[in-house]
């Protein structure tokens, strides 16, 4: 990202002036200083052993050289056994690791940890980050290096070597239940952010695992009439996906972890791609991932389910099997190893792979991380928790209640999510170091002054009572989402019956009673099903109920309060794009997702304007459930016969709504301003390596905000029947303007960022023809354009 600030830390980051100044950002503003992974060893390891005994432990050989020699003293038995992990407890057990593969003693091979996640160390105390959907709509990729700095300290505090983090998918079904881990539907969005979480990680000597590669783009919707059952889950779901797609959607940000990153690991998918499991995959492990992009770290499968075989995944990638191994136990691989089917030559090539990756981060040669939470800067990292809550936050609409001014003396706040930490379920799951509601932070900063009531909504006509009574209505309404299970549609309160038959889910149902029926009914609740169902649910949850709040009707309560009172302001919580049907009705509507544990205060300060709105919306808002690229096609979402067809192709998020010229609730992109801006100047010209965009934006508003030009880019069609998104991210930036204050935006675009991917030649192409480039404030506001012809290539 060119010109980038960072504002709450008060350094101008710019180009590449962010890789040097995010070092002093970490120490300045919430990380501790570290290790970096290029920090070589000296000559003697001092933590490996003797190198008269262990000749593998001499630093001043390469890594390559040590790994070979490790593998060489290794016997069959001890080389299958750091092939997969050992503690599939670890969660359960509260230890702060969610995965180990035990060391081997007598070779001085040290255990290596594992911990998630996206959000937070997940299993003990830590910092509950905004989820990265917030991150993404922050749109400052500075923060997403700081961010996966902060965790990767935290993870590396809580004695763990690896982060499952971050979340390299995209979504391409707003249902899909871990959209709120992911960085939303643009590819270009998602690689900028992804890249710079990696190197954020890595530089705190922490090997990040991106995940979960490839396609991993729905959970499945749990069923319970008859029996419980999982409809397209993700560990049957078989993805069926052109190249062309996922080349230029899906790949991307994978690509650019490898290539820019030079990230430690990768995880493979539970699901398949184009019937071949995603652990096993020649195409995507071996002919994409190492042998075009250069991938020389290891793989790690997701959990329990993602491997499907024992031969084909040995013989396909350095791979080791999580949280223990099933196919990778000893009986099954020593019998391959046996048999001829899996030579052990593999296994040595694997595991020299996975020890060269492990020597060269100096895992080897340092001392081991040790559990120790002083060591964290904890109010270091809430200050970023929180600048990331008020940057990904995104004022929706304003017709002038917010911020609130001086004049308002009482306020109702109202919605039980006021009172609660909405967050995402599974493997995100953070249990914060500290958390103050949003009603005790905007009480704390409304001061004496005002009166702040509170009603919890469980009775509409008091809280429209109290409503009606206040200067302005705070209404505070929030979804569900987890890992493991598709939202049921996209309204903020639903269950299995609200989802809409297009789906063939009512169908699948037969119409018996809902999910939430079922699951409180008391002969269900004491049923064998309920304890499996807890079973797979419960270690998922830590301790969160499968079903944290059961709201009953939010929207009805939106509007009610609207009715009662004009300056009605809804802030919502909630995971990711959901209906907005009230929204012409209601003042000001505030979007700042689960916005970890400093969102109290974030909320606070967006509302009464000590700070500006900075997010962006890093994926399209629906007007109606069926507004969605797989609504209303079973063969699409949740797939027949487990087969989920991505027919769509390229067209997902913006690129569906535009090209079906549909109009979206909120579009991609889009988010307001407390400051007004305009843009000016745009020039568009050639340049050697490709296209240089530039122009100008400026503050002409009376108060300092956060601005975020976007530049889109439609491409020719290259020939009949190869269609192309109208417009595409292909650039962005984020300024902090004071009034009257402009930046000079420079775009460069290389021909790649100009291609499209060519499915007979197998490659990136450039088409001959008129381009057109577009600088504005979301997918649908283009505020200049210009074409301009190019030659192909
Ligand atoms: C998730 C992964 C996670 C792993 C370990 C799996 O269920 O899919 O994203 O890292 O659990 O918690």
């Amino acid at each position: 990202m060119k010109h980038s600030v960072s504002r709450k830390c008060g350094f101008p980051v710019n180009g590449l002036v962010i890789l040097a100044a995010v070092s002093a950002l970490l120490v300045a503003c919430g990380g501790s200083s570290s290790p970096s992974e290029t920090t070589t060893p000296g000559p003697i390891s001092q933590h490996c052993g003797e190198i008269s005994e262990r000749p593998w432990c001499d630093a001043s050989l390469s890594a390559a050289q040590r790994a070979e020699l490790l593998v060489s003293a290794m016997s069959l038995e001890q080389k299958i056994d750091y092939l997969a992990g050992d503690d599939p407890q670890a969660s359960a057990s509260g230890d702060p690791y969610v995965g180990i593969v035990n060391g081997i003693d007598a070779l001085g091979i040290p255990p290596l940890r594992m911990s998630d996640g996206p959000v937070g160390v997940r299993g003990s105390p830590a910092t509950a980050m905004p989820i990265p959907l917030a991150l993404a709509a922050s749109f400052n990729p500075a923060l997403a290096r700081e961010t996966g700095a902060a965790i990767a300290n935290e993870v590396r505090n809580k004695g763990n070597d690896l982060v499952h983090a971050p979340v390299a998918d995209l979504v391409r079904n707003p249902l899909a239940g871990r959209s709120f881990e992911t960085f939303g539907e643009d590819p270009l969005l998602a690689t900028r952010m992804v890249v710079e979480w990696v190197k954020g990680s890595q530089a705190q000597g922490v090997m990040a695992n991106i995940k979960h590669y490839l396609m991993n783009t729905q959970e499945g919707i749990v069923s319970v009439p008859p029996v419980a059952a999982v409809v397209g889950g993700r560990s049957v779901v078989n993805a069926v996906v052109d190249e062309r797609s996922m080349r230029e959607l899906y790949m991307p940000p994978y690509e650019a972890a490898v290539k820019e990153a030079n990230v430690a690991s990768v995880m493979c998918a539970y699901n398949y791609v184009n019937g071949a499991p995603a652990c096993s995959s020649e195409y995507l492990l071996k002919s994409v991932l190492r042998d075009e992009w250069g991938f020389d770290g290891f793989l790690v499968t997701d959990y329990f389910f993602a491997q499907k075989d024992t031969v084909q995944t040995a013989n396909a990638s350095p791979m080791i099997e999580m949280p223990y191994g099933v196919f990778f136990s000893q009986p099954l691989l020593q019998a391959a190893v046996q048999s001829g089917a899996v030579p052990e030559q593999v296994l040595n090539d694997n595991l020299t792979q996975i020890f060269r990756r492990l020597f060269s981060v100096g895992f080897f040669d340092r001392p081991r991380y040790q559990r120790n939470d002083d060591n964290i800067d904890q109010s270091a990292h809430a200050v970023l928790a929180q600048d990331v809550a008020e940057q990904g936050a995104v004022l929706l609409r304003n017709e002038g209640v917010l911020p609130l001014n001086d004049d308002v003396r009482r306020i109702a706040v109202i919605g039980a999510s006021a009172q609660t930490r909405p967050s995402g379920g599974g493997s995100s799951f953070v249990t914060p170091f500290r958390f103050k509601t949003p009603l005790e932070a905007l009480t704390e900063r409304a001061g004496d002054d005002v009166a702040v009531s509170y009603y919890d909504g469980s009775d509409i006509v008091a809280a429209v009572a109290g409503a009606a009574e206040a200067d302005v209505a705070l209404v505070f309404a929030s979804n569900l989402a987890t890992e493991g299970s598709d939202r049921f549609c996209l309204a903020l309160d639903c269950t299995l019956a609200d989802a809409p038959d297009s789906l063939l889910l009512n169908n699948l149902q037969g119409g018996a009673p809902t999910l939430l029926d079922q699951l409180t009914d008391p002969v269900f609740a004491s049923s064998p099903i309920r304890e499996v169902l807890d079973q797979l649910f419960a270690p998922l949850l830590l301790g969160a109920p499968l079903l944290p709040v059961s709201h009953d009707n939010q929207d009805a309560l939106i509007t009610a309060v609207a009715a009662a009172n004009s300056d009605s302001v809804v802030v919502l919580q909630n995971s990711g794009a959901v209906l907005t049907p009230w929204r012409e009705q209601v003042n000001a509507l505030l979007q700042v997702w689960y916005p970890g544990q400093e969102g109290g205060s974030a909320i606070a300060r967006l509302l009464f304007g000590d700070t500006d709105p900075g997010g962006r919306l890093p994926l399209s808002f629906p007007e109606e459930e069926l507004d969605n690229p797989v609504a209303g096609d079973p063969r699409r979402y949740p797939g027949l016969a487990n087969q989920a067809e991505h027919s769509e192709g390229v067209f997902i998020g913006y690129r569906w709504f535009d090209q079906q010229s549909r109009e979206p609730a909120y579009p991609f992109g889009y988010g307001l301003s407390y400051s007004e801006y305009s843009l000016t100047d745009l020039r568009v010209v050639r340049d050697e390596g490709g296209v240089v965009v530039t122009a100008r934006a400026s503050n002409i508003g009376d108060r300092a905000g956060w601005v975020v030009p976007q530049l889109y880019v439609g491409l020719p069609s290259p020939a009949a029947g190869i269609e192309q998104p109208p417009w595409a991210l292909k650039d962005f930036s984020k300024h902090w303007l004071a009034p009257g204050e402009s930046a000079s935006l420079r775009y460069q675009l290389s021909s790649r960022d100009l291609s499209y991917w060519d499915d007979s030649a197998k490659d990136w192409a450039m088409a001959a023809g008129d381009y057109q480039f577009a600088l504005g404030w979301s997918s649908r506001d283009r505020v200049m354009q210009q074409q301009l012809s190019l030659g192909g290539l």
